[in-house]
């Protein structure tokens, strides 16, 4: 085992252990050299990648085409099959290999080959195609986090078909949202799902959104998978059992032939206004990123077991539990569950039953898992482990040496991957046996992709300072438009400010440190990152002010300790007096309420505050840095000069329940 060891100044550089090094995938020479080609020939290093990772129907002649930026495409004229590219070329050479290992909520194991995923597949496309479903059709997918979650999306990248998959987590009006903006005809669903020990009756929430969309739906089938022994409603005509759908199918489905930049899925994710942006992903370029990342930053290698803890509702379980670990053909853990149940051991109870090698999950999961009781991983076996990565927003330093220590017994490296729904694969990590890592930095970008800090106006900013965090060159697996809307693609990620448009601004605020380290500091726009989850302040206060009582909210976030930040909307009720002491606990109890039912449980407000008015410019603008200090208990240090209503701070300041 090698010691903790110090490269730099501050003392906090973790250089590769030496075990790790020895049997990496990638060594410092090969990283050298990867990033040497891509500098000098930017579009030969992907095409070269793209024609060893990729099984082409047929190959492209062309590899960029920047005629259309920022409508890059990748490998155009290029055919594939992405489904063919995660089963048959795996069962071409190992048929029986365990492809997924499922645990459940209540720990009953299932596991599945290569060879019989490939069959589920192909029977549930031929199924799919017996309803009347065609490539570029838009599939709702309402799932939980299951084999079947995985079946229904491959089963559409078979076919071609488009599939949006939207997190089980969220509301009956969030869904409707999203099947009205993809006008999709097909959803897929279960009965239920169990997470934590509840039952989530989700048929029930996806028959309410249909009722929300009324005659605004074009749904014409909804496919349920049977997942609990209790009565489900089922409208006959419209409604079908998974089981019966796939009774009788052949068990071989011939993939369609698919050009590279067919949409693989349209995922939905919270940006600076209320409507959710559908983010569409290409299939060549989106499943080279995914392969790319699992040798080069996980590490992948045949013997692992992988366990990627992200749900399939969320691009992590789209690009690390669907595609990026079948591409490569590696066992992997889907965990139904929940962190914390039964109890705050089950994490480690899974990886010491099933051997897991690299453990993927979020920063909030580690928090809440530490708080809960930091030295109960040493009651568990957790030797299998030689990877460790981390995801969905900065860690501290604090809980990386803990993941660092606790979990990896200073044996494994720490993958601090930055990426977004929008770039669809790893941007920034280090390379493990490779990267001397900092705790909390996520380090520098992989091979290919060409980052930066600039300001707002597009130029550099110095070390050490803070600025917006950019992507100079095109890369294949970004995101290729916003489904149904290229103009807010265009203003919202190219705006001409920056670069006259040429850079991807991710929307993020980040600096570099001496070392030409990336810090990510947190988001630029009105987003908030709660758990590892974006959630929209505009999306949010559209669906407070929905609630009859409510004139005006403003949402704003604050640090919290296990969430990363949490939510804080100031309101005004309708008819000026505002409510005090029970009456508004049990309003800001009703409005939480209100909030999962709009959007889901994640976007409920940690605390709500009330106010006869909030605190305005005189030209009506809505000073959120004030209710920011305010829901942080800061100190106003701000200019208030151009407030209109000055009073309303102490107001705000003060806490009626
Ligand atoms: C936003 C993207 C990428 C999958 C999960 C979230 C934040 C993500 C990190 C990290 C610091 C991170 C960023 C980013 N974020 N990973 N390692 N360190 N921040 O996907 O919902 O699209 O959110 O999550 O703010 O912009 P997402």
């Amino acid at each position: 085992m090698s010691e903790l060891k110090s490269v730099t100044n501050d003392g906090h550089t973790l250089a590769p252990m030496a075990d790790f090094v020895k049997q990496a995938n990638l060594n410092l020479e090969q990283v050298k050299a990867l990033r040497l080609k891509a500098e000098t020939n930017y579009t030969d290093f992907w095409g070269e990648l793209a024609l060893e990772h990729i099984d082409w129907h047929k190959p492209f002649s062309q590899i960029l085409d920047e005629t259309n930026a920022p409508f890059y495409t990748w490998f155009a004229d290029g055919q594939l099959n992405v489904s063919y590219n995660c089963l048959d070329r795996q069962v071409l050479t190992q048929p029986h290999k365990t492809a997924i290992i499922f645990e459940s909520d209540s720990g009953i194991v299932n596991t599945i080959s290569y060879k019989e995923l490939l069959v589920q597949v192909c029977k549930f496309a031929n199924g799919l195609k017996q309803l009347g479903v065609k490539k570029g059709d838009r599939v709702v997918i309402y799932m939980p986090h299951s084999i079947e979650g995985v079946v229904a999306m491959q089963a559409c990248a078979r076919i071609g078909a488009i599939h949006s998959v939207v997190f089980a987590g969220f509301s009956a009006k969030a869904l409707a949202d999203r099947i009205a903006d993809t006008e999709a005809c097909y959803l897929i669903t279960a009965d239920s799902s169990n997470r934590g020990g509840k039952k989530l009756p989700l048929k029930t929430v996806v028959d309410e959104a249909l009722l929300i969309l009324a005659t605004k739906s074009r749904i014409k089938n909804i496919i349920v998978h049977k997942r609990s022994d209790e009565y489900c409603y089922c409208e006959e005509g419209r409604d079908i059992w998974w089981h019966d759908l796939i009774n009788n199918q052949p068990d071989t489905c011939e993939p369609e032939i698919i050009d590279s930049e067919h949409p693989l899925f349209i995922l939905y994710t919270s940006g600076s206004t209320g409507a959710p942006k559908g983010v569409q992903h290409s299939s060549a370029g989106y499943l080279l990123g995914t392969i790319l990342s699992m040798r080069w930053v996980f590490d992948i290698k045949p013997n692992d077991i992988f366990w990627c803890t992200a749900d399939v509702g969320w691009i992590t379980g789209h690009s690390y539990v669907c595609y990026g670990p079948l591409a490569v053909g590696a066992t992997q853990i889907i965990f139904e569950g929940t962190p914390t149940y039964p109890d705050a051991g089950r994490f480690w109870k899974i990886i010491e039953r099933h051997r897991v090698s690299i453990f993927y999950t979020a920063p909030t999961a580690l928090r809440a898992l530490i708080k809960i009781d930091a030295s109960l991983p040493e009651q568990f076996d957790l030797s299998s482990l030689r990877l460790l990565g981390s995801v969905g927003e900065p860690i501290n330093p604090e809980a990386w040496r803990w993941y660092y220590e606790v979990i990896g017994k200073k044996r494994c490296p720490i993958v601090d991957t930055w990426w977004q729904t929008e770039t669809g694969s790893i941007m920034l990590s280090p390379i493990p046996g490779v990267t001397p890592m900092k705790p909390g930095s996520c380090c520098s970008p992989i091979p290919g992709i060409m980052a930066d800090i600039m300001d707002e106006s597009g130029n550099p900013v110095e070390r050490n300072n803070s600025g917006s965090l950019i992507i100079k060159r095109p890369f294949p697996s970004q995101m290729r438009t916003i489904w149904n809307n290229p103009q807010r693609y265009l203003k919202t990620y190219f705006p001409k400010e920056v670069g006259n448009g040429e850079y991807y601004v991710v929307g993020d605020s980040a600096h570099l440190d001496n070392d030409g380290y990336f810090w990510i500091l947190g988001r630029m726009d009105d987003v908030i990152n709660v758990s590892g989850h974006r959630l929209g302040t505009m999306e949010i206060e559209s669906a407070l002010v929905a609630h009859p009582r409510i004139a005006e909210a403003a949402v704003v976030s604050k640090p919290h300790e296990i969430k990363g930040e949490a939510i804080v909307a100031f309101i005004v009720c309708k008819g000026s007096l505002r409510p005090i002491g029970a009456e508004a606990k049990e309003l800001a109890e009703e409005l939480r309420l209100w909030i999962a039912k709009e959007i889901g449980p994640i976007a409920k407000p940690d605390e709500i505050r009330f106010g006869d008015n909030l605190p305005k410019t005189r030209s009506g603008k809505i000073m959120r840095r004030l209710l920011r200090s305010i829901a942080r208990e800061e100190e106003i240090t701000q200019d208030v000069s151009t407030l209109e209503n000055p009073a309303i701070l102490e107001q705000l300041k003060q806490k009626e329940y």
